[in-house]
């Protein structure tokens, strides 16, 4: 099949082409289009066969349940019973944007999107041409992120065609996704709210609105027995195809360390890479130096990590060494990320 690319202006979105990517959509077929997190691949959520070919064209595991976007708040009604007040207050704050919400779902959503689950994961993407296909599409859009399953997640329409071209009808491109990191997930289905993915609505932001959240276990730890209750964090996740390690530490002690390994690697034939930052980059002294932007503007990190995860898988180098990245709000989301990548591969330094 051949994959259309169609660009689209948020100043002016080209109404034309959203209708034809609904029609794609309503005959089953697939659309991968931008959202304010990573872009997404969108299917008719309320069609089991598209969500079949969602998990086909990902190389997905079918028991690995999408979520579910809508275009108008109320539409959560028609697909999720028992909404708690705490998950309704979250709504009002935070949507649209990028938390995605588990309830107990109605008989309205197959099976086959939710992975076998009686849950489903609802979210309201504050993007305006995510908005409009939406609705294009009757307002229930499924969407993982519009990458091949075990690679990072796209944040630019050249990305998801990497990954997805000639497997999709169409990509809508609209440019570099703002944030860059996928959405927070909180399951409100059980009695506690419990995080089971960090994103730009941190916990701090929430527990604001509705008081104290539980974060899952497995979020910043290794497997070690832990089950996650996200299905897809199980699965290896944003792995580039060189063995990344973060350095963790005192700067100066990390640089130090990143400079040692990679003389080291380097004595025995083997290419390096080094994911840094602004502040920091002109100090590695060898390997392929990438700065992921500003420490001191994690929204800047945060939009480029996936960028540079997969820009090395275009180079030849057999090792990553990252920096690491404990910032103050979005640095949960950014280190879940990261860890998953490396595998929990860390080395400490010292403080
Ligand atoms: O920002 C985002 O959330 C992006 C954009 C496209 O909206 N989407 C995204 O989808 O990241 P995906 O499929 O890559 O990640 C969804 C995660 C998976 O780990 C999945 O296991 C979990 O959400 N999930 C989905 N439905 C669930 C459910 N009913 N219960 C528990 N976890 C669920
Ligand atoms: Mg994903």
């Amino acid at each position: 099949m051949e994959t259309q690319i169609k660009k689209l202006d948020y100043e002016a979105v080209d109404m034309d082409i959203i209708e034809e990517a609904g029609r794609v959509l309503k005959e089953g077929g697939l659309v991968a289009f931008p959202t304010e997190t990573v872009y997404g691949l969108g299917g008719d959520a309320l069609n089991p066969a598209s969500s079949e070919k969602i998990y086909a064209a990902k190389g997905r595991p079918s028991d690995n349940p999408l979520i579910v976007h809508i275009a108008a708040k109320d539409d959560v009604y028609r697909i999720a019973k028992e909404i708690p007040k705490k998950a309704e207050r979250l709504m009002e704050t935070f949507w649209p944007g990028p938390l995605t919400l588990i309830f107990s779902k109605t008989d309205l959503v197959p099976l086959k999107t939710t992975g076998g689950l009686s849950t489903v994961a609802v979210r309201m993407p504050s993007d305006k041409i995510a908005q409009e296909l939406i609705r294009a599409a009757g307002g229930f859009v499924a969407a993982p992120s519009a990458n091949a399953s075990g690679r990072p997640s796209t944040t630019t329409a050249a990305h998801v065609a990497e990954d997805l071209n000639g497997r999709i009808e169409m990509i809508l491109d609209g440019g570099q996704a703002v944030i860059g990191l996928e959405s927070t997930i909180v399951d409100v289905s059980e009695e506690k709210p419990v995080i089971l993915r960090p994103g730009a609505i941190t916990k701090a932001m929430m527990e604001a609105v509705i008081g104290p959240l539980e974060v899952d276990q497995a979020v910043l730890q290794a497997d070690s027995g832990i089950k996650p209750k996200a299905p897809g964090m199980k699965y290896r996740h944003y792995a580039p195809r060189a063995e990344l390690t973060i350095v963790e530490g005192e700067t100066e002690r990390v640089i130090a360390e990143v400079n040692r390994l990679t003389s080291q690697a380097e004595l025995t034939g083997k290419r390096v890479g080094i994911i840094a930052t602004d502040e920091t980059a002109k100090r590695y002294e060898k390997g392929l130096v990438r700065s992921l932007g500003a420490r001191s503007c994690e929204e800047e990190i945060s939009r480029h990590l996936f960028e540079v995860l997969r820009s090395f898988d275009e180079t030849d180098v057999d090792y990553i060494y990252s920096e690491s990245f404990e910032t103050a709000a979005i640095g949960q989301a950014i280190m879940n990320r990261l860890l998953k990548a490396a595998g929990y591969r860390v080395i400490e330094v010292g403080k």
